[in-house]
C-alpha cells in the first residue's frame, strides 16, 4: 500500500504530480511520501501494539536524516549498524535508549561513540567482541546492555541468498548450543549486561512460518537459560517484514502479529521487553525512483529504454536479480495500470532493457521488461525503491547520486540536495602528502 497512484494517466506522490515535480527538480530523484512512511509504522506499531514493543526503525533501508526524523517524532527507536548511523540517530533526535546497535566488525572507536551516547543494546555477534566491548566500558567507567544475535537455523526462504542471514552457515550471530555456554561464560559481566536474545533470519521474509520457529527456539533457550540462574529479560525479533514490490505481494502486518503476539505475550507479561526491527516494510513503499529516459536503442531486434539512472543509483535488480515495477509517469488511459505486477495484461506492451549508462553489461534496471511505448524524454518510475535504494548509490563512474525529496500533501521539501561535480572530487582535493 502506498500514496502513489495514476490520477487522470499521470502519476502523483500524494497530491503532487511527478511530471511537474521532475520538470522542477530534475531527475534522476528518489521521491518519498511522508504519509506513506506514517502509515506504514503506524501500521506495524498499531498491530504489535499488545506487546508495547520498541519499534528500531532499520536506518539502514532509508537513512536520510529527514526521514529519521519523522519516524523519530511517531516514536521510533533505530537499529543501526554503524558509528555513522549512531551519529545519524542522534542527530534526528531519537531516544537513544531505544537504539539497539548490530553488525559483526564493530570498530572500538564506534563502540566508544555509541557508549558516550547511550544507547540501549549492543547486539553481539561473537565472544571476542562481548570481550572488546566490555573492556572498552570498564575503561569507560560506565555500563551497557547487551543482546547476543542467535542463529537459530531456520529458512526465511527469501527471495535471493545473499539476503538469508538465519541459516547455521552464515556470518551472523552463534548457534543455540553456542549460545547456551555464551550466555554461561560472559552472563554475570557487570559492565556489559547481557540480558537480551536477537534474531533476524532474513528479509525479505513473506511468511510468517521461520518467525514462529525462530522465536520458540529462542523462548525455549530463555527458558533453559533460567533454569541455570540466568535471566533474559529483552527479545530482539529482527525486522525482515515484506513489502509490496507486486501489488498485495505481502502479509499485513495484522497477519504477522497475528501469530507472533500470542507467541510472545506470556513473555511480556512476565516483565519482558520486546523490540522490532523494521526497515523495508517501512520505507519500500515510501519512495519511488524517478528516471528520464535518454535514448532508445536497437541492438538486434531487442530494445533499449537508455535512462539517467542505472545500478549506480539502484542497484539491487543487478545484485540480487530484484525485479521492481517499473512504468510511465504519463500514460494513455489504456495504460493506467490496474495493479503492480510482474505480468501486466495488456496487448499494447513492448518488451524492452531498462538499462543505465554505466559502463557496466550488468547496469541495468529491468530486463525483458514489458512497457507501454516510451520515447526519449519519457519520465519512468522505479516504484517501492525506497529501501536500499539511496543507501546504497554510489559515485562509480564518477556519478552524482540522486536528489532526494519529501512529498507531503501538496507540499515538498528538497531532503538531500543534488550534488555537484566538485561535491564528488572535494575530499580528494583535499588530500595532503603524507609519510608513514
Ligand atoms: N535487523 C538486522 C539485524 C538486519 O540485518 C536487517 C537488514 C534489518 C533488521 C532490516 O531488515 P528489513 O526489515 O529492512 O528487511 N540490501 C538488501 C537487504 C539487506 C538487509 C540487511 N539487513 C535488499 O535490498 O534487499
Amino acid at each position: 500500500m502506498d500514496y502513489f497512484n495514476y490520477r487522470d494517466g499521470q502519476l502523483f506522490c500524494e497530491d503532487i504530480n511527478l511530471n511537474e515535480l521532475a520538470t522542477q527538480v530534475g531527475t534522476p530523484a528518489y521521491v518519498y511520501s511522508q504519509k506513506t512512511f506514517e502509515h506504514h509504522y503506524d501500521a506495524i506499531a498499531s498491530a504489535f501494539a499488545p506487546l508495547d514493543p520498541i519499534i528500531c526503525y532499520a536506518m539502514k533501508s532509508c537513512d536520510n536524516l529527514n526521514i529519521v526524523k519523522l519516524l523519530a517524532a511517531r516514536g521510533a527507536g533505530a537499529d543501526t549498524v554503524s558509528g555513522g548511523e549512531v551519529y545519524r540517530a542522534k542527530l534526528a533526535g531519537v531516544n537513544m535508549k531505544h537504539v539497539v546497535f548490530a553488525g559483526v566488525g564493530k570498530t572500538d572507536a564506534e563502540i566508544r561513540l555509541a557508549l558516550e551516547a547511550g544507547i540501549g543494546y549492543f547486539n553481539i555477534e561473537s565472544e571476542a567482541e562481548f570481550e572488546n566491548i566490555a573492556s572498552i566500558a570498564k575503561q569507560m567507567g560506565v555500563q551497557a546492555n547487551a543482546a547476543l544475535r542467535v542463529n537459530p537455523d531456520v529458512d526465511p526462504e527469501t527471495a535471493h541468498e545473499k539476503t538469508t542471514t538465519g541459516k547455521k552457515e552464515s556470518k551472523f550471530g552463534v548457534d543455540i548450543e553456542r549460545a547456551k555456554r555464551f550466555f554461561e561464560h560472559y552472563g554475570r559481566d557487570e559492565n556489559l549486561r547481557l540480558c537480551g536474545i536477537h534474531l533476524h533470519i532474513g528479509s525479505p521474509v513473506y511468511i510468517v512460518e521461520p518467525y514462529v520457529k525462530s522465536i520458540q527456539k529462542a523462548l525455549t533457550l530463555i527458558e533453559e537459560l533460567k533454569t541455570t540462574g540466568l535471566t533474559v529479560d529483552t527479545l530482539d525479533i529482527g525486522g525482515g517484514f515484506g513489502a509490496d514490490y507486486e501489488t498485495g505481494r505481502t502479509p499485513d502486518f495484522a497477519a504477522y502479529a497475528a501469530q507472533i503476539v500470542p507467541l510472545l505475550q506470556p513473555f511480556k507479561n512476565a516483565g519482558g521487553t520486546i523490540i522490532l526491527e523494521p526497515g523495508r516494510c517501512v520505507s519500500a513503499n515510501s519512495g519511488i525512483l524517478l528516471t528520464r529516459v535518454s535514448y532508445i536503442k536497437m541492438g538486434g531486434t531487442k530494445k533499449f529504454v537508455i535512462v539517467d539512472s542505472g545500478m549506480h543509483h539502484l542497484i539491487r535488480p543487478t545484485l540480487y536479480d530484484a525485479w521492481q515495477f517499473i512504468w510511465p509517469t504519463k500514460v494513455a488511459p489504456m495504460h493506467v495500470p490496474a495493479k503492480r505486477a510482474m505480468e501486466m495484461d495488456n496487448p499494447s506492451l513492448e518488451v524492452c532493457d531498462v538499462v543505465g549508462p554505466i559502463c557496466e553489461s550488468g547496469d541495468y534496471l529491468a530486463k525483458g521488461r514489458a512497457l507501454p511505448p516510451v520515447a526519449r524524454g519519457d519520465l519512468l518510475a522505479v516504484f517501492t525503491a525506497g529501501a536500499y535504494g539511496s543507501v546504497m548509490a554510489s559515485h562509480y563512474n564518477t556519478m552524482t547520486r540522486p536528489i532526494e525529496i519529501l512529498v507531503n500533501g501538496n507540499e515538498h521539501r528538497i531532503i538531500r540536495r543534488r550534488e555537484t561535480y566538485d561535491d564528488l572530487i572535494a575530499l580528494e582535493l583535499e588530500a595532503e602528502p603524507a609519510s608513514v
